[in-house]
């Protein structure tokens, strides 16, 4: 069988990415410029200054990809470019930048969503079983899909509020331990131990999730202990807190395995670099008995060599849009 090139653009946050990757599993090249240094000083992403550097960017992320591949896009089969969810003006950009080469090149566009993008970043470390449970832990979801064959999903469960990432990015600016809070949190957890008691969030039978009342507990416990002039130990809190987050991913995710009969398990998303949670999910498969399987840690954060993969499995289902196609902030799966 011939091999499929895809080249893959990813520019839905903060990070402008471009990858080749051959049958949706061999990364040829992956290049991340990445503008976190310019949004820490503000605290979180503005979106307004992410687009403009996208602009910025985008071209020589290409370049760079192409040259770091030593190919040209005459070899490229099809480009793959995420549309949404995320920061319209800024996903826009690399939309344009997708379309542009489709067009001058004839190439057909894939249209991917970017949390397909987060599931297909498995496929980069270790081919896909079918059926499998993903839980996807991002900066702006948290949801259980349901994997059933290739490139189908079905959410099954999601959070009524926060996302996970958004809980810890919320919790770090409180007790003021710098942004983004999920690296930041995770290595003081490790440093700590739990000794702060926190409630389980949503604790009940269903497979949705609610981080909005833990984000609350946090924050009330950093105040009400800075109100009694005592200084609150944030390594420790970091580490119940941490426990707590993975404890009902871990459940929620075993109740789901076991409901459905399935056997695989994956993770995805930015939290998935969580060594809390990763340790966490991997004794409750080991457990259970339930095969799994993780992204690298490079591919848990956002890059392009996820979309190029999941752009090789939308091509293979005749999945590609015209060059009129729009970016939205929220998008489904399903
Ligand atoms: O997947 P991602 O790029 O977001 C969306 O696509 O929405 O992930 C970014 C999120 C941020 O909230 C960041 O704090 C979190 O992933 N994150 C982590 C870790 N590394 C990144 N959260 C917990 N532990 C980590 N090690
Ligand atoms: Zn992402």
């Amino acid at each position: 069988m011939k091999d499929i090139y895809i080249l893959g653009i990813e520019s839905s946050c903060d990070e402008t990415a471009c990858s080749i990757v051959k049958n949706g599993i061999e990364v040829i090249s992956n290049i991340v410029l990445s503008q976190i240094d310019i949004h820490t000083k503000f605290g979180g992403v503005v979106p307004e200054i992410a687009s403009r550097k996208h602009v910025e960017n985008i071209t020589l992320v290409i370049d760079e990809c192409l040259k770091e591949a030593d190919m040209s896009m005459d070899e490229i089969d099809a480009i793959a470019v995420t549309y949404g969810p995320g920061l319209v003006g800024s996903l826009l950009v690399g939309l344009e930048a997708a379309k542009t080469l489709a067009f001058i090149y004839n190439k057909p566009l894939v249209p991917v969503n970017h949390i397909a993008g987060h599931i297909y970043a498995n496929n980069l470390n270790k081919k896909i079983t079918y059926p499998s449970i993903v839980l996807v832990i991002s900066g702006g979801h948290t949801e259980l899909v349901y994997l059933k064959e290739e490139y189908d999903f079905k959410i099954i469960g999601s959070t009524l509020d926060d996302a996970v990432g958004e809980c810890y990015d919320k919790v770090a600016r409180v007790i003021e331990v710098g942004y983004p809070g999920g690296p930041v949190l995770d290595k003081m957890a490790r440093e700590g131990t739990c000794e702060y008691s926190l409630p389980l969030p949503l604790n009940d039978n269903s497979y949705n999730f609610s981080f909005s009342g833990l984000k609350s507990a946090v924050i009330n416990l950093a105040h009400n202990e800075k109100q009694r002039g005592n200084e609150i130990n944030k390594k420790n809190l970091a580490c119940s807190f941490q426990e707590v987050v993975s404890d009902v991913l871990a459940k929620k995710t075993k109740k789901a395995l076991k409901e459905y009969n399935i056997k695989n398990l994956l993770l995805a998303g930015g939290v998935a670099a969580n060594s809390g949670i990763r340790e966490k999910i991997k004794n409750m498969c080991e457990e259970n008995d339930i095969s799994y399987s993780f992204p690298d840690l490079k591919y848990c954060t956002d890059n392009a060599a996820m979309i190029a993969a999941a752009g090789y499995f939308a091509y293979k289902k005749g999945i590609k849009s015209g060059l009129d196609i729009n970016a939205f902030s929220t998008l489904t799966i399903e």
